[in-house]
């Protein structure tokens, strides 16, 4: 094939893409990513350069992942991702700062006392987020806190199963923000939490949480919405009153990590179920395009080949937008159409 001829298709195709079917500037369109696959296929990292816009670790910004001893970091992943990040345009989401799955085990089994961990963490906070300052679009700074099924009086809602709230107490959330802040003015915080999408007694507590936080002028300035859905939840309709509440408060919002999973019948699914899955999506990204604040919606891996959920969740899967081989579904089709939307 002549090289015009080649630089004709991979046009056409570019053209085609999500990241270019998109009209709306101020939401990026994302996907996590997968480190190894980006750094072994070839083929992978021309699907999310072509597709997104914007990126996020899957794992390797995790604090396991960089975080080696009191005050050793490894960067090798992370300047891995911002680079492909700067070199294809792509705006790059920061997950995540502090995380109760995320201790490294030195740390977990170091039997450190309180004032050394608050030392090292606020140094870890400090380190990460000027190393990168200007380069991210949005920092989880915390993951997670609030418990699933507590009784919310005393801690107010936060899980007390969490190595931070264990050692450091509540206020290693507002302590995270300030520290992040201080490392990089500019950088949007945010607070990223799953199952808080519609008003409920998770959400209530996350409204609650990032309340406290603004009122006591602690930096933070969006919610993450996980967006970790099964086929059938159709959430999206009552996020509305959710995501208007947390706009009244100043913040702005992202769905960070959207997967809608299917119960498989002999490991796939139907037509009909992927047809219900892109109806789905579409109603999701159209709360993000039609609600006030919304800037950024992210899949939580760019195929069905690189989803978290066959793993933990047996039985399920074909969560994502590409199915195992790359090739578009409904959902893609879907989501892409929308995008076109103003
Ligand atoms: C998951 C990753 O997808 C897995 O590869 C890893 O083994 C565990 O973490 N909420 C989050 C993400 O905030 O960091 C999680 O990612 C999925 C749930």
């Amino acid at each position: 094939m002549s090289s015009s001829i080649l630089s004709a298709v991979e046009n056409r195709s570019t053209e085609l893409s999500l990241r270019n079917a998109k009209k709306r500037r101020d939401i990026v369109i994302g996907t996590a990513v997968d480190m190894t696959a980006l750094r072994y296929q070839s083929n992978y990292r021309q699907i999310v350069a072509r597709e997104f816009d914007a990126c996020v670790a899957e794992n390797a910004f995790k604090q396991y992942e960089v975080w080696m001893g009191p005050e050793t970091y490894d960067f090798t992943e992370t300047d891995r991702l911002v680079e492909f990040a700067q070199d294809n345009n792509m705006a790059l989401r920061g997950h995540t700062l502090i995380w109760h799955q995320g201790v490294p085990q030195w740390l977990l089994k170091g039997r450190f006392a309180p004032e050394a961990v608050k030392q090292v963490l606020q140094q870890y906070i400090h380190t990460f987020v000027s190393r990168y300052r200007s380069q991210i679009c949005a920092w989880d700074v915390v993951n997670e806190a609030i418990a699933d099924d507590m009784d919310p009086q005393d801690t107010p809602g936060l899980r007390t199963d969490s190595f931070w709230y264990q050692t450091l107490g509540p206020d290693y959330i507002a302590l995270a923000f300030q520290w992040a802040h201080a490392a990089d003015p500019q950088a949007k915080l945010y607070y990223n939490d799953y199952e808080a999408e519609v008003i409920g007694r998770k959400s209530d507590l996350v409204y609650a949480l990032v309340k406290r936080l603004r009122e006591q002028s602690i930096p933070i300035h969006g919610v993450g919405l996980q967006g970790h859905m099964e086929l059938g939840w159709n959430r999206a309709q009552a996020m509305r009153p959710n995501v208007r509440r947390l706009v009244a408060l100043g913040l702005e919002w992202q769905i960070t990590e959207a997967d809608i999973r299917i119960p498989l019948q002999d490991g796939e699914a139907t037509q009909e179920q992927l047809e219900r899955q892109a109806n789905e999506y579409a109603e999701l990204l159209e709360v993000c395009q039609g609600e006030r604040g919304c800037t950024g919606f992210l899949v939580w891996g760019a195929s069905d080949a690189h989803s978290w959920i066959p793993g933990f969740r047996p039985g399920w899967g074909a969560s994502l937008l590409l199915d195992g081989k790359l090739s578009t579904k409904p959902a893609y089709e879907a989501v892409r159409t929308v995008l076109q939307q103003d």
